[in-house]
């Protein structure tokens, strides 16, 4: 009776092995309300596009995304990323929007040892001085995409720049990015505000001292609904065509670009993806995003997409083995591909993309707003920045 029941009970255990091993789980930390919370609903989408495309079932084990939402609130990452991890016993991670969130994630994914893929938040240190062997980051440095517009602007005639950003580690990351560049050059900082994230309703107060203080010209940060009060408040201040405005490219995302209106032209912009970007790759994504979603797709849409992908090709060189964590950061690595905003692939010294950046201008042509490419710079890779594997 006895051996019989201990024989049940082991037998319980290894269905339960086995259906554990059915799916390959990804828990997804995102916004999913908040001032990030489209970013984070375009991630989601462009991930789910990757998986209708490469793959939804490796080895016979299907994909499942367990998603949560962050509220783009440190803590809230945190906590969800535990309960994730612990409770649902996640196989990787996927996450988060925010930078703040992402510092607050780091430490306990890199004691856990569970492979996190960053689709967005850009905070230089996961991939510079606190970089982790099992953070890897398919989006951007905010210094990759913002140091190349010091020189720029200088090179364009600007000796005079303001800054303005939101007020926390990714803003001030990306305003330091943009200051040394600037002022290696040989031009001046002459003023800068960072308005709350979570807060700022009113930019009134702010872009009243760039009317005074008149900058050859304006570098901004703003993503979310921040993104589209700016552009609208600095066209009603009557500061378009007066300032030019420029900055990190999010301001004027495909994403936000509807609710901007014909107030986003003009703006000068750095940004990883541009919908319109002449290549095949680009082409064809566009279209398989707009035939299932009927918008265009934007930077996150793509970043989400890259991240999709990265995973379906990294579980089919491990066979869909996924309790190696070591051996799946290695395949990682190995994954090189086309993605619709250039050559993509892993940077294994920091584990940070390598990828181009488009400088682009806002113009419109009939009634048609669009992202026009006027240079682009190959292969931008950081450098490890103290990351010591
Ligand atoms: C970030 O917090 O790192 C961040 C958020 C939104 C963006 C870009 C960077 O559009």
């Amino acid at each position: 009776m006895r051996s019989w029941y201990v024989a049940w009970i082991a037998g319980l255990g290894l269905a339960a092995v086995a259906q554990a091993e059915e799916t390959i789980k990804i828990g997804v930390v995102l916004p999913y309300s908040g001032v990030y919370a489209s970013l984070g609903g375009d991630i989601t989408d462009g991930m789910q596009l990757a998986f209708d495309l490469y793959g939804s079932e490796i080895a016979g084990r299907k994909i499942v995304l367990i998603t949560e939402d962050s509220e783009v609130k440190p803590n809230v990452g945190l906590t969800k990323t535990k309960k994730l991890v612990f409770q649902d016993k996640v196989d990787l991670l996927v996450g988060p929007v925010a930078s703040n969130v992402a510092g607050a994630m780091r430490d306990f994914v890199h004691n856990a040892k569970i492979p996190l893929i960053i689709p967005n938040a850009g905070n230089n240190l996961l991939t510079g001085e606190k970089c982790s062997p099992w953070v890897i980051r398919t989006s951007f440095s905010n210094d990759q995409i913002n140091r190349v517009m010091g020189p720029w602007l200088y090179e364009q005639g600007h000796r005079t720049l303001y800054l303005m950003a939101a007020d926390y580690s990714a803003g001030h990351q990306m305003m330091e990015a943009v200051r040394r560049g600037f002022t290696e050059a040989g031009g001046e900082i002459v003023g800068e505000e960072y308005p709350p994230l979570r807060e700022t309703k009113d930019f009134a107060p702010y872009l009243a001292k760039v009317k005074a203080i008149r900058p050859d010209a304006l570098y901004v940060f703003f993503a979310g609904g921040l993104a589209i009060q700016f552009v609208k408040q600095y066209q009603d201040f009557g500061l378009k065509g007066e300032i030019p405005l420029t900055g990190a490219g999010w301001l004027t995302s495909p994403l936000f670009l509807p609710a901007q209106g014909t107030a986003a032209t003009g703006f000068i912009g750095a940004l990883n993806y541009v919908p319109t970007i002449d290549s095949e790759e680009n082409r064809a994504f566009q279209a398989a995003f707009s035939e299932k979603h009927q918008r265009t797709a934007s930077e996150f849409t793509v970043q989400g997409f890259d991240t999709g992908r990265l995973i379906v090709e990294a579980l089919k060189l491990t066979s869909g083995k996924t309790a190696d964590k070591a051996a799946l950061v290695e395949a990682i690595h190995r994954v090189h591909f086309t993605s619709p905003r250039g050559p993509f692939r892993i940077d294994p010294a920091t584990n940070n993309v390598i990828q181009d950046i488009y400088i682009f201008e806002m113009r419109q042509t009939g009634y048609d707003i669009r992202h026009v490419v006027i240079d682009k710079i190959a292969d931008v890779q950081d450098p490890p920045n103290g990351c010591k594997m």
